[in-house]
């Protein structure tokens, strides 16, 4: 009787499973692809290990980050149609750590090897170029800073002054880090930025300055069978334009959850497949979105150790059509802070307690370049970035 209903019990489960979700068959499935080498590349290929899928990464150097841990790296150029194509027919599904490929590329050959591309490459392309961002992001009425398209020193002036005396200036492709955003609060400064304009084919935005009192993110994912979850609302604060630290969760209130829902429906009305970060701007009285990532992204790192799933497996569970969950909480306080290079000397550190390390597994150390995160937990956010700073003393980077 008790192995009747036992039996019955495991058949239930095992049948609603397969009607729910794909299955998932580690040894007899080709690898899940991930185009590119950097740390958000590794961070995801741990992360498929432990979830039991194979995964594949092609990047330039046998020594970048995500090449370095997994067995089946393949040498090539991330532009190169001959290195995609064969990287994509060893593949049963490719996903991406860069917003920055050649779309159009991806997109033939996906539908050339039938192999799956996720995020679509549709919505890389809408996303990579800061013109079409914001257009998707006025047509799904999200909010966003007024914003004009700019090519030439005409354009950049008449925008300047409509965007009343102050701007932002940001490249239209290929900007990041803080490379390719230019913030002018002056007719000096604008005629300092002028020449950029020749030095760039793609063009510029150019951006109403928004006196925000911080900066906010929030990881939104949606999966393959259109599941949406999302991450709780963090801190983040940049330092030359560039991530330096998170810290969350941020209290519950009426705006945060209304946005979180919109950006849900957004990602829905797009079809949109995987981890998406959102970068926003706290005006006080206004929440605008700064930015849109297609991709696990740097502000959602905390949740390796915060939350009981984080933004790399949900982002393989989203493109591989599985169950999403949302991700409980497991501090009432974390903090994220990256270390930031700042010599060419090689790093050293103490290996220090009460914080998690993660390690990029970088060759060479560089001011500004992202060789690592820690991440920390605590009884508040205060109290956990307090203790992230702290501990950062360790690491000479
Ligand atoms: N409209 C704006 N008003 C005021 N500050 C801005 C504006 N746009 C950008 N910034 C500042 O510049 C930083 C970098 O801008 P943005 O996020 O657009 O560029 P990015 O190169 O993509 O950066 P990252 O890759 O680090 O996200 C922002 O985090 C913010 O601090
Ligand atoms: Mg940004």
């Amino acid at each position: 009787m008790k192995e009747q209903l036992l039996k019955k019990n495991t058949t239930k489960t095992a049948f609603s499973n397969l009607k729910k979700a794909p299955v998932v068959q580690p040894n007899s499935m080709k690898p899940l692809g991930i185009v590119g080498g950097g740390q958000l590349a590794r961070m995801l290929a741990l992360k498929a290990h432990e979830l039991g899928i194979k995964v594949a990464v092609l990047s330039e150097n046998a020594f970048d980050p995500a090449a370095q841990v997994t067995s089946l790296w393949t040498q090539g150029a991330l532009g190169n149609r001959a290195d995609l194509r064969k990287f994509l027919s060893i593949c049963s599904l490719v996903t991406f750590e860069s917003e920055f490929l050649d779309a159009h590329l991806l997109e033939s050959l996906s539908r050339e090897t039938s192999v799956p591309v996720l995020p679509r490459p549709s919505d890389m392309a809408l996303i990579q170029d800061r013109l079409t961002q914001k257009e998707i992001l006025l047509k799904h009425r999200l909010p966003t800073a007024r914003f004009h398209s700019v090519a030439t020193e005409d354009e950049a002036r008449w925008a300047f002054d409509d965007l009343g005396g102050r701007a932002v200036f940001k490249k239209r492709r290929f900007g990041y880090d803080g490379y390719g955003t230019f913030i002018v609060r002056s007719a000096q400064d604008l005629k300092k930025f002028l020449p950029e304009l020749t030095k760039n084919s793609h063009g510029f935005i150019a951006e109403e300055f928004v006196p925000f009192k911080r900066e906010l993110a929030v990881m939104v994912v949606r999966s393959l069978r259109g599941q949406t979850v999302r991450l709780p609302f963090v801190e983040s604060y940049q330092e030359n334009a560039r991530c330096l630290w998170v810290k969350g969760p941020l209290r519950k209130s009426a705006k945060l959850t209304a946005l979180g829902q919109k950006l849900e429906k957004f990602l829905s009305a797009i079809s949109y497949c995987g981890t998406m970060g959102v970068e926003l701007f706290d005006t006080g009285s206004k929440l605008i979105v700064n930015e849109l990532a297609p991709r696990v992204h740097n502000s959602g790192h905390y949740s390796l150790d915060a939350l009981s799933d984080d933004q790399f497996s949900l982002h393989i569970k989203a493109v591989l059509g599985q169950d999403l969950v949302t991700p409980r909480v497991l501090s009432p306080g974390f903090a994220m802070m990256n270390l930031l290079g700042s010599t060419t000397e090689p790093a050293t550190w103490l290996l220090p307690s009460e914080i998690k390390l993660h390690w990029y597994g970088k060759e060479e150390n560089r001011p500004g370049r992202k060789m690592g995160h820690i991440n920390v937990l605590a009884a508040t956010p205060e109290k956990a970035l307090a203790l992230v700073k702290n501990r950062r003393s360790c690491f000479r980077v």
